[in-house]
């Protein structure tokens, strides 16, 4: 492969071994980047910390993998999920936070998620809006039957992915903004009623992006809010333990997936 440098992740293909990783963690907050490469990677090795995206080397299973970071919301999501595929990266799965708008679907639950509802206007850059925003399958059930495995309560279902925290998730009371669009009343329950688990901000547009590049995507997604209950996000305990669980669901998954 010629050198490629990946301007805004702030490193390239120089900075890493040959042959180099294929697979990637990737975290909206770039301390559960770090984190995940800390705690579970061997021989972590920062290559970057760029616009706020921080990005580690390090190995699973003797195979070289990544921990980057990928911003908040569609638009960050889409420019580091094209720079890893030129660097080489054909596997990621998103390890992020989520809300539940399923009554049976408690905080510390961690979601994985078989494809999304993609009202992300990013994607809409890629392709139409009847594009599939679907995880890789395989890669799906690898990280279902990782959470299975270690005993973490999960369930697999659809996402539905959207570019605003409060509006676009019919947030009023925890919201600057009381107005919703007409459009966005309501929608809580009409998702709801379309048995789709949960709102969250990037894996409608990493999916969408990785089946037109030919890369396989999932996401495994703490559940740190309980919309049915309340707006609000759970205490900083409750949401660690939920992170952490969701964590142990990836890592254990990227293990099975790299050694099959
Ligand atoms: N992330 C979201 O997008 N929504 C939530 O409610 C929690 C995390």
């Amino acid at each position: 492969m010629a050198a490629v440098h990946a301007h805004h992740l702030g490193f390239g293909t120089d900075d890493l071994p040959s042959p180099g990783p294929t697979f990637a963690f990737l975290s909206g907050d770039p301390d559960r980047a770090e984190a995940i490469a800390l705690a579970h990677l061997h021989e972590p090795w920062p290559l970057s910390r760029n616009r706020g995206l921080v990005s580690y080397l390090g190995s699973l299973e003797g195979t070289p993998v990544l921990s980057c970071t990928s911003g908040m919301g569609g638009p960050s999501t889409s420019i580091v999920v094209n720079e890893l595929a030129q660097l080489g990266i054909r596997t990621i799965v998103r390890v992020g936070t989520t809300g539940s708008i399923q009554p049976h679907v408690a905080p510390g639950t961690v979601v994985v998620s078989q494809a999304a509802l993609c009202r992300q206007g990013a994607a809409r850059d890629l392709a139409p809006a009847e594009f599939p925003a679907a995880a890789d399958p395989f890669l799906t059930v690898t990280l279902a039957e990782a959470a299975a495995t270690i005993g973490v309560p999960h369930v697999v279902g659809v996402t539905a992915s959207v570019d605003t925290f409060f509006e676009g998730q019919e947030r009023t009371a925890t919201s600057f903004n009381p107005m919703l669009l007409r459009r966005n009343v309501g929608m809580t329950e009409e998702y709801r009623a379309l048995r789709i688990v949960n709102f969250e901000m990037e894996a409608g547009l990493l999916f969408t992006q990785s089946l037109i590049y030919g890369l396989a995507a999932g996401a495994v997604l703490a559940v740190i809010a309980q919309r049915t209950e309340s707006e609000r996000i759970v205490g900083a305990d409750e949401a660690e333990a939920a992170v952490q669980a969701a964590i142990a669901v990836a890592v254990e998954g990227a293990r099975r997936w790299l050694a099959r």
